[in-house]
């Protein structure tokens, strides 16, 4: 079936709106993606309907408690967890990563080792090195390979020691849009002993999770990245969490996953968040997926890929034609599956904010700078205050709009140059 991407764009209001008779052209996407209606309309209903705290026993009380369950339900199926309770829901990736490395050190001491790549997001990098000053850890950075734009095994490999804890690592890049082959990654890092620690944020919105099939322990995401609501989802493998004592009060919840989310949860955000997940279970069984909510949401990405792997390719085609241009990643199109839809650029001579700028003005947004991926644009030598100008296409992105941004483009980096002389 085709992608059914008018169908899909009516359920996105944001993507009507005009800034003084002009279009928008929503590229932005790896930073944060828009939402369906109904994700509005259920935080909406929520705080309209059953805004109240939980744990008691009247009627608003009772429903709020049923929005924070199915949220970590939905989620669980998002995943493909085995259970509810090993969903943790919190503020985003980087607090819960922050305080599941702080509750992780508690099992950690001096001279113990981990490892962290070259080709995370911060939010995957920081906690940990912030977390090995405070313990005496050591810390080994696994560089990304220049050809692959990928993680390789080897590199792995040469890293991990008996002392290993923890291998972090990135699932896709927020930057290259390369994506790790985090089973084999994982395989290697369980066989040394160590817990393995996953960033999917950046592939969340363009492939199926398995978390029982990656072999990892934990893996985060945030909502915002899938057209859901800001806020973060951790996963943690349940043998796992259970024995671990996170930063808590006293007299908060032992349970799980209640030991993890800490004070009073962002109950309409869940509302939201449940909403997102159906909206990809009901594109699913538009597509003629009839089974359950995680085979709707698996068909529901077997579509959007079909629809967003051509779109990438596109857009690398009508870039590599530009002289000075040079795209940051896979640009091979036999490898389009080995990445995600995010394409990264510099080009000689001009600074990545003076392209996104003239862009900008045209009512295109997207980003330039390094985005967080601070290790990436230091292995590439790339100015870290100038990074790349970040084209990151959803799912509800259209050719006639990679088109018209690849115009753009060819006509702004041609002004500009004329401007250098
Ligand atoms: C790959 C990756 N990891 C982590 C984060 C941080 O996510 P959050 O804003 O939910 O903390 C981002 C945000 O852009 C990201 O792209």
């Amino acid at each position: 079936m085709d992608f059914p991407l008018e169908t899909v764009r009516r359920k996105f209001p944001a993507l009507d709106l005009t800034d003084k008779g002009r279009r928008r052209i929503y590229l932005d996407n790896p930073a944060g993606t828009q939402v369906p209606q109904a994700v509005a309309d259920a935080v909406a209903r929520c705080l309209l309907t059953t805004n109240a705290n939980l744990g008691g026993y009247f009627e608003t009380t009772v429903a709020a408690q049923k929005v924070v369950d199915d949220a970590h339900a939905a989620m669980a199926d998002f995943l493909g967890a085995a259970s509810a309770e090993e969903i943790i829901i919190g503020a985003n990736m980087t607090t819960l990563t922050y305080h599941m490395s702080r509750t992780l050190g508690r099992r950690f001491k001096p001279g113990d080792e981990i490892i962290v790549t070259r080709m995370d997001h911060e939010g995957n990098v920081s906690p940990w090195l912030q977390l090995a000053e405070d313990l005496d850890l050591v810390v080994r950075f696994l560089p990304f390979d220049e050809t692959s734009w990928q993680v390789e095994e080897t590199a792995l490999s040469a890293l991990l020691t008996d002392k290993t804890k923890l291998v972090a690592l990135n699932y896709a890049s927020n930057l290259t849009g390369s994506i790790n082959r985090v089973k084999a990654l994982t395989a290697l890092a369980k066989q040394a002993g160590a817990l393995v620690y996953v960033d999917a944020v950046q592939f969340a919105p363009h492939g199926l999770i398995d978390v029982q099939d990656l072999g990892c322990d934990f893996l985060v995401c945030s909502a915002y990245k899938f057209f859901g609501p800001h806020m973060g989802i951790l996963w943690g493998r349940r043998d796992v969490i259970d024995a671990l004592k996170p930063y808590k009060c006293r007299c908060s919840s032992n349970g799980l996953p209640e030991r993890f989310e800490l004070g009073t949860p962002q109950i309409e955000l869940m509302a939201g968040l449940t909403a997102a997940v159906d909206y990809f279970a009901d594109l699913g069984a538009a597509a003629g997926e009839s089974g359950s909510r995680r085979r709707k949401i698996a068909k529901a990405f077997e579509v959007s890929i079909a629809h967003e792997n051509p779109l990438a390719l596109r857009l690398i085609e009508g870039l590599s034609d530009i002289e000075g241009l040079t795209i940051r990643g896979i640009t091979d199109p036999k490898r389009v599956s080995e990445r995600v839809p995010t394409v990264s650029f510099t080009v000689d001579g001009i600074v990545p904010e003076t392209i996104v700028r003239q862009l900008n003005a045209e009512n295109i947004f997207l980003w330039s700078g390094h985005n967080y991926a601070w290790e990436i644009v230091h292995q590439l030598g790339i100015p870290a205050e100038q990074g790349v100008v970040r084209i990151g296409i959803a799912h509800y992105n259209s050719a006639a709009e990679i088109d018209e941004t690849l115009e753009s483009v060819h006509r702004v980096v041609a002004m500009l140059r004329q401007q250098r002389g």
